[in-house]
């Protein structure tokens, strides 16, 4: 009983949300993270380098993000003809809050011919003080793509940056800042799963606290050989998993990510390497809220004109990167 009249509500909304997307001309692009029912009806499902391609490619006056604040502004700032709409605009980022733009200027200042790299997840007025911008999709491209001998201020994620240094070979600076959810996968988590799942191939997001112990896996022999640990972000986990031999895969990210990779490869195994590792601000988008952001639409999201100027040319070298 319950059930039934939990998903006749599900109904309910999803129709007048496919009616309102139709009247005001709207697309909904979702993160790979987002909850099952709103990537089950979202024109574009991706990660974060998808979404702000494809929010450009998009013919439509009116985009809503179903994702965290910085991708509606990131969307804002490379779309500035067309109208972004976030369903819940506190949905923000941990990682994105561990650096203001106070911060990059003060950095900046102790390499002044350093170049700045910035994370996409950060807020506008981080990306305005920076020189490129890059996702975890891109990422190993943009610090390859930049002048030899530069040195490189990266922000914020500490282990996305460590795994950028160990990989390109160059002498990388970088800030100390963490995602809470991908922190969470340590060296244990991944030793365990290991053990747990000998059979297994592990997906694992740059972001984690486990991605050295996931490179050294990577690095070994056996490993390299099967292909048996890959570090990606979640598109191409996405991708990954469509060619992957194996049956049976550990997902090290968050896990809204499970929902795609059980549904585009139904006779394949996907297990959480931590269930728990879920990003309460990307589960703060519901059915419901994204029904009022079409009817009312709400919340508008703006980026001052001085700093989307500045910010834009980080991003676009992002876009055209990789
Ligand atoms: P990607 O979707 O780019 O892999 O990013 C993961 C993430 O944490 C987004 O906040
Ligand atoms: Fe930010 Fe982490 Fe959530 Fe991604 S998973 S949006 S990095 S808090």
């Amino acid at each position: 009983m319950g059930l039934s009249i939990q998903s006749d509500v599900t109904r309910d909304l999803v129709a007048e949300i496919d009616a309102l997307r139709r009247d005001r001309g709207a697309a909904i692009l979702a993160h790979n993270y987002q909850r099952p029912e709103i990537q089950d009806l979202a024109d574009v499902v991706a990660d974060s380098l998808q979404m702000a391609r494809r929010a450009t490619e998009l013919d439509v006056p009116v985009l809503v993000i179903c994702g965290v604040h910085f991708m509606a502004e990131t969307a804002a700032i490379a779309n500035p003809d067309k109208r972004i709409l976030i369903p819940d605009p506190s949905a923000g980022c941990s990682l994105a809050a561990t650096i203001q733009a106070a911060d990059v200027r003060a950095w900046r200042a102790t390499h002044p011919d350093g170049v700045v790299v910035a994370y996409v997840n950060t807020a506008a007025e981080v990306k305005a003080e920076s020189d490129y911008c890059c996702t975890s999709g891109n990422a190993v491209a943009v610090i390859r793509a930049l002048p030899p001998g530069v040195p490189v201020l990266f922000l914020p994620d500490m282990y996305l940056g460590n795994y950028l240094r160990k990989v390109t070979g160059r002498a990388i600076d970088v800030w100390l800042g963490e995602c809470h959810v991908h922190a969470g996968m340590t060296r244990e988590t991944l030793a365990d799963a290991r053990a747990a799942y000998p059979d297994a191939e592990f997906l694992v997001h740059p972001e984690c606290g486990c991605v050295t112990s996931a490179m050294y896996y990577a690095e070994t022999e056996g490993d390299v050989a099967a292909g048996r640990t890959q570090i990606v972000s979640t598109e191409q986990m996405m991708r990954r998993a469509r060619v992957s031999p194996a049956r049976r895969f550990v997902v090290a990210t968050e896990t809204g990510v499970l929902h795609r990779l059980r549904r585009e490869n139904p006779t394949k195994e996907f297990l959480a390497a931590r269930e728990d590792a879920e990003c309460r601000y990307m589960k703060q988008i519901t059915l419901a809220k994204l029904r009022d952001s079409l009817r009312d639409l709400k919340y508008e999201v703006t980026v001052p004109p001085a700093v989307a100027t500045r910010a834009r040319r980080a991003i676009d070298r992002m876009l055209s990167i990789g």
